[in-house]
């Protein structure tokens, strides 16, 4: 968990965010046994901004993992959470996926079932 963490750390100070001021660094474990890291990276046209966390995603599915076991979430609150678009993001690439808050005084741990209950899953279309 320590090397999760550390690395969410080390990319909260890599964020590229002079519109918000908003740091946010993540860390992904992936089932290539790989640790991945993001950052947020905003732009001009605000919408075009990506989260820290679906960075990280985005850096482990390109090199090949095909589903994330772990995530941690660093953030400028005490306890920043994911955003709804990376909550569903991450439902894509992970079965039973583990986040971390990482906070000013404590880990909080959630499964992401917790925090995106009732999902929307390819399975939904497999009734079509
Ligand atoms: N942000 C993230 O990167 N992850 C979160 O969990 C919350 C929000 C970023 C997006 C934007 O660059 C800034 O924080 C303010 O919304």
């Amino acid at each position: 968990m320590m090397k999760l963490f550390e690395l969410a750390r080390d990319y909260q100070a890599r964020a590229y965010a002079p519109y918000s001021h908003f740091r946010v660094g993540a860390a992904v474990l992936a089932d290539d046994g790989n640790y991945y890291g993001g950052c947020n990276i905003e732009n001009a046209a605000y919408p075009a901004t990506i989260c820290a966390e679906r960075v990280a995603i985005t850096k482990a599915i390109s090199e090949g993992a095909t589903k994330i076991h772990q995530i941690a979430v660093v953030g400028d609150s005490d306890y920043t959470y994911p955003c709804g678009v990376c909550r569903q993001f991450m439902a894509e690439f992970s079965d039973d996926l583990t986040v971390f808050i990482l906070g000013p005084t404590e880990v909080l741990s959630y499964r992401l079932d917790e925090l995106l209950p009732f999902a929307f899953t390819s399975e939904d279309m497999d009734e079509l």
